[in-house]
């Protein structure tokens, strides 16, 4: 209940569905856009996941800009009780960050956020705050990252051990069958940071791999907006943002007004409540050269034979999900009803991102 007895987004949410006895504990790791913002919402509100904590990761924005729509987002679900911390700013070797501002608006919330500056991030770094979390709950904690995977790699460097520490890791990124989104075979997550990204692949755990195999195929068009924007004014907020996003997905993917869900399919596969139709253990790695840089290039040779067994498999890539899954994403949010904050725009200029200071920046072809 909120101080003042009403329920709060959280609770109306979670009255919406079946309960789960044992909430999944989870830090997410977010470049937060216009999909990591569904992604943090469903994390904060769905009662299967019990959100620790949130780490920013330069990506599809600039690192201040996702911080912002991180703090922005669990206050909008009234969880300002879940900390954020501020992660890495650009890629772990590589001097240039490039971001996707046209795919994502300016602010990262398809030029429709409010403006609004709320809360402020923990003391220490996301990659810092994730090897804490995990230490002080051994063999419980999902780490879910959604974004470049700078942040990972920076908690692995700091704590080796870190894979025997955690419950798991589950990423959305890559592409094991389906084409890249950046460049032929990459996908963006994996592209913005392959070094980082083969850090974690070769560490000592097991990365679920939620890429574009099934994140494309779980779509979001106007009619889901409309169910939204009926609903309260959460998901009044959400169908606003996703209007620039979905038009940039039919320009650039679809050739009609929707877009995929992306990042939200990661925290359900995590959370368990998306359970993978396929997904075989297989030995994957990522490409850090050349043309094929940002590949992640899983052995599927098994597929003819029902995948047997692969010595040295660590790499889980989900195959196929149910697309529904895109209606029980919007039933939550509106479930949820009013945001804990007013969701319309502040007065005065937006908040800076595009020019925001920096590494030096440029734009994703695709995200
Ligand atoms: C991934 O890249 C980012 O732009 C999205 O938020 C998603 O995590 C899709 O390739
Ligand atoms: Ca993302």
């Amino acid at each position: 209940m909120s101080p003042g007895g009403a329920a709060t987004p959280h609770e109306r949410a979670a009255a919406s569905v079946a309960t789960h006895p044992a909430p999944v504990k989870m830090v997410l790791d977010c470049d937060t856009g216009v999909d990591d913002t569904l992604a943090i919402l469903y994390a904060a509100l769905h009662p299967a996941v019990d959100l620790l904590g949130v780490g920013s990761v330069w990506g599809n924005v600039d690192l201040e800009t996702a911080t912002r729509n991180c703090l922005h987002t669990v206050h909008l679900a009234g969880r300002p009780d879940v900390p954020v911390a501020r992660g890495a700013d650009r890629p772990l070797l590589q001097t240039d960050a490039v971001f996707a501002y046209h795919v994502h608006g300016d602010d990262g919330q398809g030029n429709a956020g409010t403006g609004r500056v709320v809360g402020e991030p923990v003391a220490g770094s996301a990659a810092e705050q994730m090897v804490r979390l995990a230490g002080a709950h051994p063999g419980e904690v999902e780490i879910v990252a959604v974004g470049p995977l700078t942040n990972v790699a920076l908690a692995l460097g700091l704590c080796p051990e870190l894979p025997s520490l955690v419950r798991g890791i589950t990423i959305m990124g890559g592409a094991a069958l389906a084409p890249g989104n950046v460049t032929e075979v990459a996908e963006a997550n994996i592209w913005c940071d392959p070094d980082a990204a083969a850090a974690v692949f070769q560490a000592a755990w097991t990365v679920t791999m939620v890429g574009l195999d099934v994140t494309m195929l779980t779509t979001l068009d106007d009619g889901h907006r409309a169910r939204l924007a009926a609903g309260g004014t959460l998901g009044r907020y959400v169908a606003g943002i996703l209007d620039h996003y979905i038009g940039y997905f039919a320009a650039a993917s679809f050739g009609e007004r929707r877009s995929c869900m992306h990042d939200a399919l990661a925290v359900a596969v995590a959370a368990g409540t998306l359970v993978p139709e396929v997904a075989p253990l297989v030995r994957a790695y990522v490409s850090t050269e050349g043309r094929t840089r940002g590949q992640t290039v899983c052995d599927l040779r098994g597929m003819y034979m029902g995948y047997p067994e692969q010595e040295g498999a660590r790499c889980q890539p989900v195959l196929r999900t149910d697309p529904a899954f895109a209606d029980e994403v919007v039933d939550l949010l509106v479930a949820a009803g009013d945001a804990a904050l007013p969701v319309t725009p502040v007065d005065g200029p937006p908040a800076p991102a595009a020019s925001a200071a920096g590494p030096a920046s440029s734009s994703q072809e695709h995200a």
